[in-house]
């Protein structure tokens, strides 16, 4: 079944669609398995794009209909999710508030000015530095923002961190599995595993639905990045099986169809171990495809060794999601000397 979300749901275009799907040869012959690359990376014109476009299309159009004017978000320093609320606030016209909280300590001098930081301030968006440490609830730092704004005289529109725990936050992903069926079709493949980052949960929630809705079952592999998989798992179950009774999944959703796997994650969220430098370093040098210490780089570690240890068995066919994240390397060129 489709979910065709388009007809119900009032949605903003913002990106390219349908996002690039193709082979990724020279990192399948090292593998052994079939890996295909969902590359919803290069999927928009917005400031090098990533998951969040495809998620902000449907709260972009909230924003408007309620006839906001300030687009407020929270994400770590190096937020890619903050960076693609600057841009989509650019576009629209809007004003923007970014609160850049402290959720990793990574010993740089310039790891608040380059990068996604430096992207957002570019596109207009204010960025205010205070608070700390990753949470999927809601900080006091976010309901100041919202509070600043409003004492201004402006209306802000609130976006949690990662456009989450959102009403419409797993509407993005959810489509994107109608959009991988079609894909599938046209190359004449089935992924029987998906492989994809997972964090503030929206991204692999969404999935767990709109895969969900399909006959043909697969498996679907989050790679925590939060280095916290009670919490990360916690909030896809919740965004989950909201976005299913939204959209109305005629089923409950089944706690074995998430699965969020702690293994790849690193010391801390935003801080790479060997296995993730070295998958970075891997997909550039055998396929030209950019990935990050913070997310993408844990999800392809993971891939890697399950493909390596044959919990990916041979003749699978594999589709790696790429959800964006290269703008952050800037701020880590420690991590490649
Ligand atoms: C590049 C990248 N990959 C993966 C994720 C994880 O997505 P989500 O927060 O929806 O779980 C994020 C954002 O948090 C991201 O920016």
């Amino acid at each position: 079944m489709s979910l065709d979300l388009d007809k119900e749901f009032p949605r903003r275009r913002l990106g390219f669609w349908p996002s690039p799907i193709h082979p990724l040869p020279r990192l399948s012959q090292a593998l052994g398995v079939e890996v295909w690359a969902k590359r919803d990376d290069i999927s928009s014109g917005l400031a090098f794009g990533g998951n969040k476009v495809r998620k902000l299309e449907w709260l972009a159009a909230d924003a408007v209909a309620k006839g906001c004017d300030t687009l407020v978000s929270i994400g770590n320093v190096q937020s890619n999710h903050t960076r693609q609320v600057a841009a989509v606030a650019a576009v629209l016209g809007m004003r923007c508030r970014l609160v850049q909280e402290e959720w990793t300590r990574w010993d740089d001098p310039v790891y608040d000015k380059v990068g996604n930081i430096l992207l957002s301030r570019l596109m207009g968006a204010e960025t205010v530095l205070e608070g700390a440490g990753y949470s999927t609830a809601i900080k006091e730092t976010f309901e100041h923002a919202l509070e600043e704004v409003r004492r201004e005289g402006g209306k802000p529109y609130a976006i949690p961190a990662g456009a989450s725990d959102h009403p419409l936050g797993g509407l993005g992903y959810a489509q994107f599995a109608d959009e991988v069926v079609t894909q599938e079709r046209e190359h004449g493949i089935f992924f029987d595993t998906v492989v994809t980052a997972t964090c503030t949960g929206s991204t692999q929630a969404g999935m767990v639905v709109g895969f969900g809705a399909q006959q043909k079952r697969r498996r679907l592999i989050g790679i925590d990045t939060a280095a916290n998989a009670a919490m990360t798992r916690a909030a896809v179950s919740k965004i989950a099986r909201a976005t299913a009774a939204l959209v109305g999944l005629n089923r409950e959703i089944r706690d074995e169809e998430i699965i969020v796997d702690p293994r790849f994650a690193g010391p801390d969220y935003g801080l790479p171990d060997e296995a993730t430098i070295a998958a970075i370093r891997m997909a550039a040098r055998l396929e030209a495809m950019l990935t990050d210490p913070v997310y993408e780089g844990k999800s392809l570690a993971g891939l890697i060794a399950m493909a390596r240890s044959g919990e990916i068995p041979k003749g699978a066919r594999v589709l790696y999601v790429h959800l964006g994240g290269a703008p952050v390397l800037s701020a880590y060129h420690k991590a490649f000397v």
